[in-house]
């Protein structure tokens, strides 16, 4: 499947990662307020090794969390993007969608519009036929842009996280692909 490379929206360029993202990567992954929701900030050697994971599952699957940046404007603010979990659990195997950005990028609806353009990405060029995400029901905001997606929450799929130390239990939300309205059965008079 011939997949593109780079994303282009509005604002903002998704594309792979360069070796001077490392830096500014490694500066949010140690900001408290960016990592609140997960167990601990990362270190300079641990947020490079996140790199080098997410570069490995491009190479392996043709797409991935995409680096963002806005164009013109700041050469890399963070991560939104597309990768199949390592776990298992009861609704693997699947294609997560994901993100996170730098503190002063959020507000600014950056991590919505990269998302929308990975939907489009995953349904209409990659012929997925469903995303999940998943993040600690605590996270607001990360559910917020579940839900500007239209990504819908059902209790009964919740779930301790078999890779966190503690199982944290964890919220998913859905997506399917749309059906096309082509293929939509003619209302009967
Ligand atoms: C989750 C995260 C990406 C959300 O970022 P965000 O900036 O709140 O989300 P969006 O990009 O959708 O922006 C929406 C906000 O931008 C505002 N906004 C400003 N200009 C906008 C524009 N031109 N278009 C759309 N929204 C705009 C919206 O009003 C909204 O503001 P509000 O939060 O005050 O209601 C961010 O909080 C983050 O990186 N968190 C840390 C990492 C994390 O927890 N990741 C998820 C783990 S599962």
């Amino acid at each position: 499947m011939n997949l593109p490379r780079e994303i282009r929206t509005e604002r903002l360029l998704l594309r792979r990662w360069t070796r001077s993202d490392r830096s500014p990567f490694a500066e949010l992954n140690s900001d408290k307020r960016v990592m609140e929701h997960f167990p601990a900030v990362l270190t300079r050697a641990g947020s490079d090794e996140l790199v080098d994971r997410i570069e490995a599952h491009f190479e392996r699957h043709g797409f991935g969390l995409w680096a963002v940046e806005v164009v013109d404007q700041v050469p890399f603010i963070g991560f939104v993007g597309l990768a199949v979990p390592s776990f298992e659990a009861h609704f693997t195997p699947c294609v997560e969608i994901g993100w996170r950005l730098a503190l002063k990028s959020w507000g600014r609806g950056y991590a919505t519009e990269a998302a929308r353009a990975c939907l489009a990405f995953a349904f209409e060029r990659a012929g997925m036929d469903a995303l999940v995400a998943m993040t600690v029901p605590e996270n607001i905001r990360s559910r917020r842009v579940m839900e500007r997606l239209g990504m819908t929450h059902d209790p009964a799929d919740d779930f301790d996280h078999p890779t966190l130390p503690d199982r944290r239990r964890h919220v998913l939300y859905r997506l399917n692909r749309p059906t096309p309205l082509s293929r939509l059965s003619p209302r009967v008079p």
